[in-house]
Parts: C-alpha cells; sequence; structure tokens
C-alpha cells in the first residue's frame, strides 16, 4: 500500500516554506499594488483633491443667504470664486470657502491667548470607526474656521493614507513622531506637513512606528522610574498649540505606548462605539485598562483630567441587534454617550476605499437621501465637539475624572 507522500510526489518537490525573502517580496508587490490603486483612484491627478463649493453651499456653510453672498462679493471684500458663466453659480475653493467661514458664520475662533485644544480617539476595539473620526472630526472643524493638525499614531497609517499619502511610499521614519521619541527632536514641529486640505497638517505614520514599542520599554527599564514615559507626546505637542486650534489623535487599535501618550495628551476624548455586542464587550475592557493605568500614573505624581469624554454612537446599523446594543450603551455610559448617532452607510466603505470621506465630496453622484442623512449626522457631530472646544476656551469650565 502505497503512502499518501507517495500518492502524491508533486508536493515533496514543491517547498512551501516562507523565509524573509519571501515575506519581502510579498510586501513589495503589496506596496506596488496599493500604490497602483491609490493613482488609480485618484486619477487623473497624482494627488488628492479638496472639494469645491458652489454658491448654495458656501452660503450654507456660513449660514447666510445668497443676497449677503453676492453683496459681499460686489464690494470685492472677500473671495468671489469662478463663475460659471452670466447668471450661474460660482465655484469656490476649499480655502476660499474657509476664508469666508472665518468672516462670515459667526462662528466663535480661538481666543488670542488661548491655547490649542487636544482631542484623542481612542477604543482598544479594531475597526471601531477611530480614523474615520478622527479624519471627518478633523475636516468638518476646519469648515467651522479652525485650524487642525492631527497625528497619526497608528503603524497602520491609515489616516496618513486618507490624507492622501501611503505610508510605506511617501513616509519616512523621521517624518512621523519617531525622532521625537528617540529624543532627538525637541518637540513636533518638525513632523507637520501640510495635506491636500487647506487648514489640515498632519504628522504622518509608517509601519517603523512599531520601533516606539520597543524603545520606550528599553528607556523605562535604563531610567527606571524617572521617565515619564507617558508625557512624550503631550510635551512635544506643547509649543504647537500655539499654531494650531485643534489637534487630534488616531490611535492603534490596542493599549499600546504610543496610544498611553496620546490618551495621556487628550484634552478631550472620543470613544467611537458602534452598537455591536462585541465592540460593546472590548469597550468594558477599555475603560477598565485605561483606569487602572492612569491610577498607577497617579501614584508616580502624575494627574489626568479630561475636559470632556465622549462616546461616539458610529457605523449604526439598521439591524435587530443595534437598537438592543445601543441601550446597553445609553445605560452604560449615560451623559458621556453624544446626542447624535452615525449612520452605518456603504457609502462611507466607498469614500474610504477611494481615500476619502463623507467632506472630500462635492457632488454625490448617488442616493442624495442617504448623503444626507450621513452628512447632517456628521455634522452634527462635528458641532457638538466644536461647541466643547469653545466652551473651553471661553470658559465654561468643569473636567471629568477618569480613576
Ligand atoms: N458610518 C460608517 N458606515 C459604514 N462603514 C463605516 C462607517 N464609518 C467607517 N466605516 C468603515 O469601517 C471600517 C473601519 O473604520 P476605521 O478604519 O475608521 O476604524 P478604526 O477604528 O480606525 O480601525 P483600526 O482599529 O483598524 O484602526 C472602514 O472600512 C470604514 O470605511
Ligand atoms: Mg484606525
Amino acid at each position: 500500500m502505497k503512502t499518501a507522500m507517495q500518492l502524491m510526489p508533486s508536493l515533496r518537490a514543491i517547498d512551501t516554506s516562507i523565509g524573509v525573502r519571501e515575506l519581502a517580496n510579498i510586501n513589495s508587490r503589496a506596496e506596488e499594488m496599493l500604490a497602483n490603486v491609490r493613482d488609480a483612484m485618484l486619477s487623473p491627478s497624482p494627488a488628492k483633491i479638496a472639494p469645491t463649493f458652489t454658491t448654495t453651499t458656501l452660503s450654507a456653510l456660513c449660514g447666510i443667504d445668497k443676497t449677503r453672498l453676492n453683496y459681499l462679493i460686489s464690494k470685492g471684500e472677500l473671495p468671489p470664486g469662478e463663475a460659471q458663466g452670466v447668471g450661474k453659480s460660482r465655484i469656490f475653493t476649499l480655502a476660499e470657502a474657509r476664508q469666508w467661514v472665518r468672516a462670515e458664520s459667526g462662528l466663535p475662533l480661538r481666543p488670542e491667548g488661548k491655547s490649542g485644544f487636544s482631542i484623542v480617539a481612542a477604543n482598544f476595539k479594531g475597526g471601531s470607526t477611530k480614523t474615520t473620526t478622527v479624519m471627518t472630526l478633523g475636516q468638518g472643524l476646519t469648515l467651522r474656521g479652525h485650524k487642525v493638525l492631527v497625528i497619526d499614531l497608528d503603524p497602520q497609517g491609515s489616516l496618513t493614507a486618507l490624507c492622501g499619502l501611503l505610508p510605506e511610499k511617501d513616509v519616512v521614519e523621521e517624518d512621523t513622531v519617531i525622532p521625537l521619541i528617540y529624543g532627538d527632536m525637541p518637540d513636533l514641529s518638525y513632523a507637520c506637513r501640510p495635506t491636500y486640505w487647506d487648514g489640515m497638517d498632519i504628522v504622518p505614520a509608517m509601519a517603523s512606528l512599531f520601533a516606539a514599542e520597543f524603545y520606550i520599554p528599553s528607556q523605562v527599564m535604563k531610567h527606571e522610574d524617572k521617565f515619564r514615559f507617558w508625557e512624550i507626546i503631550s510635551n512635544g505637542i506643547a509649543p504647537l498649540r500655539d499654531v494650531y486650534d485643534v489637534i487630534l489623535f488616531d490611535t492603534p487599535p490596542a493599549l499600546s505606548y504610543l496610544s498611553i501618550n496620546a490618551l495621556m495628551a487628550g484634552d478631550g476624548m472620543i470613544v467611537p462605539l458602534p452598537p455591536r455586542t462585541l465592540d460593546y464587550a472590548s469597550s468594558a475592557s477599555f475603560w477598565a485598562l485605561f483606569s487602572d493605568l492612569v491610577e498607577n500614573f497617579e501614584k508616580q505624581g502624575a494627574s489626568k483630567r479630561f475636559d470632556f469624554v465622549s462616546v461616539l454612537l458610529s457605523s449604526v446599523a439598521s439591524d435587530t441587534a443595534a437598537p438592543i446594543v445601543k441601550d446597553w450603551i445609553l445605560k452604560t455610559y449615560q451623559q458621556l454617550v453624544l446626542p447624535v448617532e452615525i449612520p452605518s452607510t456603504s457609502m462611507a466603505g466607498t469614500m474610504s476605499a477611494q481615500f476619502g470621506s463623507i467632506y472630500d465630496i462635492s457632488k454625490w453622484d448617488g442616493n442624495t437621501k442617504t448623503y444626507l442623512r450621513a452628512k447632517q449626522a456628521y455634522d452634527g457631530f462635528v458641532d457638538l465637539i466644536n461647541q466643547k472646544i469653545i466652551a473651553k476656551w471661553y470658559g465654561e469650565d468643569g473636567g471629568q475624572d477618569v480613576a
């Protein structure tokens, strides 16, 4: 009787083992494919392009009517945009639209002498929409007149990709937070770079960010308890608080040294939470881990208070389980839950596949109702967070303990 191997001689001849060289080959094929996909998505331009605004969308953004808008254009005080023909609408660039918002919307801006406000999006559960939340919040806050810095602390670099940069192609280690972590740079000014989106700069990420997870504990061992590792990023953004109105952190889905740093650097925290059983369960362990951690830091003389902590019901599906889990979330997190929910839409998937978000759309060719529902939800979310930031600048105080 023949053995199985004798029956399948060809298997013996094939070496199916995979070593470093093969892994490197897979990696370079993936990088090449991603670069091609990105270029195809962004075609005909090689870079991402910000949306434009019509007279109607700009009026809505500023909260003024078209008569006033036309009057201001006739006075020549604000950018006139580009006329599309006699009696037709005008087209405004994002930069022009932001100039209009700052001048006309009446929305409060950062008062002189006040520091930029930092917010961290955190949840150790993967896929809980942290990156989407940071991207849309960043874009939304620029559309309310603010200058925003987004800091990508996730080696996956998804936020970096949404901002039009490919982590392994357009970013090197020196462009990330790593030189700050190594103590080679005193603060993060070196790493802030403009994006395609007027008013939004980024500190990008790439895979080498993992190095922080080895370097930081080695320094802790070396300097014993004297090395306050949780303050590296917080110290690194200190001078940037004069430059930016809002600084947002995107974090990896894990309790890493970088996510701890971001949590400690945030004045506010947003926990995006899709109402799904597993997301709910893991959010419970997030609070447990984080409060243990802060308690430990406090024993070492650190202190942590958030100006606000908000739970965002995100990617809310219309299935039968969602209302049940939503009820658990409301009962658990009570007043921390923001009074807005982001619906789950296939549009979000389409947009992220195109390296974009809802705010990247100038004109939606698909279902208008779906688009408006999602857009209104994101606008509502951005407004709520903007109000919290403004309240902090203009004096309504009140922090929330975490430990
Ligand atoms: N409102 C939404 N409806 C449907 N899908 C969404 C919505 N928001 C985000 N998504 C999709 O969910 C997926 C996860 O989102 P995202 O990358 O923002 O999560 P994340 O928490 O940052 O993930 P990770 O933990 O891996 O960093 C993405 O494919 C994104 O396009
Ligand atoms: Mg992410």
